[in-house]
């Protein structure tokens, strides 16, 4: 499987397909299969014919679900398939998934996107959006409630647009009500919201489903509002600021984690420190930081204003060095609480189990027996950078 969406996500991409060469060269009869957005990328099929011709179907995100006709066709025909669809489905599964992440269940709601911010390649090869229908999403969360999954995450491009398509009054608020039906211990969330269509009925009916977990992760992408109008992102470091008030003046306990992008054609460096204090002001939990990437086909990649490697390090640095003392004075302010945990996996460093509060925060305890998909509660001790020590108290 592959992605398309950074220069280094294809890096890593073709270098494990290229490991694989050496394993088919000792079994031949294994079947090498490489889909995803990569191939669904203009062009791009051609090139994994061409470097690597002993992978056997390359398929795309659009024929996903056709897939298992597409293994049949080589295995009855022992020749290789390369089957890639321009035009995207509508947006419903016939395969059921294959969770392999237990506590965690991650269910798409809807596929694609429409919004073209202007660095991005994910309208290109995802389409636009196409949401499941309301039942369909209420089935497979219901499920994997039922099969004792705990921590369900709502997936989609831009949730908030969910339903907007089908015509049929359902909307993300709606869907989020709806869910609420579902009994069981378990947590509710989802990604990725975009600032300019997070609505407040949204956060009321967050607020009102007991399982939401009060995080909401809300990409700003940059804190320039220059650098946003060119990203085409349709709102401004005040609208942002604005949304996050009104967040917290529904759910004041609400924590918010985000995206943000340095190094964006003709970023300057008061550009960056716009960045920098939006950071400041709204103190995310956390944020997942990306240096800009060239992609071939997007409305950035042509701009003039290119930023150089060592600029772009720098700021990524800075940023990083920024968010990390943030995340860790939010820790040291844990040290003698208690949190609620969800254990999510072992702790190979230390021994012990890790998890994390409904705030997104990670805790690493020990406990002596087997806890993946508890909820526990677990006093922090002491916090160690931005990771938080604890023991099980309940
Ligand atoms: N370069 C760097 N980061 C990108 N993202 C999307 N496209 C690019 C790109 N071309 C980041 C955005 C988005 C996250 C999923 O990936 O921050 O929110
Ligand atoms: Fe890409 Fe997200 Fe913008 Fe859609 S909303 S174009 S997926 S960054």
């Amino acid at each position: 499987n592959t992605c398309c969406v950074r220069e280094n996500a294809e890096q890593h991409a073709f270098g494990n397909i290229g490991a694989l060469k050496k394993l088919k060269e000792k079994k031949p009869s294994l079947i090498i299969a490489v889909g995803g957005c990569m191939t669904q990328q203009e062009g791009k099929s051609d090139v994994f014919k061409k470097s690597y011709p002993f992978v056997d179907i390359i398929f795309g995100t659009h024929n996903l679900e056709s897939f298992g006709s597409l293994l049949d066709k080589k295995i009855e025909s022992g020749k290789k398939v390369y089957e890639i669809e321009d035009d995207p489905p509508a947006c419903f599964y016939v395969t059921p998934p294959l969770r392999k992440s237990f506590p965690n269940a991650w269910v798409n709601i809807m596929q694609g996107c429409n919004n073209f911010c202007s660095y991005c390649i994910v309208p290109y090869v995802r389409g636009r959006e196409r949401s499941r229908s309301e039942e369909d999403v209420f089935s497979e969360v219901r499920s994997a409630v039922e099969n004792g999954y705990k921590e369900i995450t709502l997936l989609g491009q831009n949730v908030n647009s969910y339903g907007k398509d089908l015509k049929t009054g359902e909307n993300f608020a709606s869907l989020i009500k709806k869910l609420s039906e579902i009994e069981g211990e378990y947590r509710l969330r989802f990604m990725s919201n975009h600032p300019k269509d997070l609505t407040k009925d949204v956060v009321e009916a967050v607020v009102e489903n007991p399982h939401c977990a009060h995080l909401i992760h809300l990409p700003v992408q940059s804190g320039s509002d220059r650098i946003l109008k060119l990203m085409n992102r349709r709102y401004t470091a005040k609208d942002y600021l604005e949304k996050v008030e009104m967040i917290k003046s529904i759910i004041p306990d609400c924590a918010i984690s985000t995206d943000i992008m340095i190094g964006f054609p003709t970023e300057t460096e008061e550009d960056f420190l716009d960045t920098l204090d939006l950071v400041d002001k709204v103190k995310f939990s956390y944020s997942f930081t990306f240096v800009y990437s060239r992609r071939k086909g997007t409305v950035a990649d042509k701009m003039d204003g290119h930023i150089d490697e060592a600029v772009k390090k720098d700021r990524i640095m800075r940023l990083v060095e920024k968010q990390n003392a943030l995340t860790k004075a939010g820790s040291e302010r844990c040290v003698g609480k208690i949190l609620t945990v969800l254990a999510e996996d072992k702790d190979e460093k230390r021994g012990g189990y890790m998890g994390r509060d409904e705030y997104g925060k990670m805790a690493y305890f020990p406990c002596a027996r087997n806890c993946i998909g508890e909820f526990l509660k677990v006093k922090i001790t002491k916090a160690e950078g931005i990771s938080l020590i604890g023991e099980i108290v309940g």
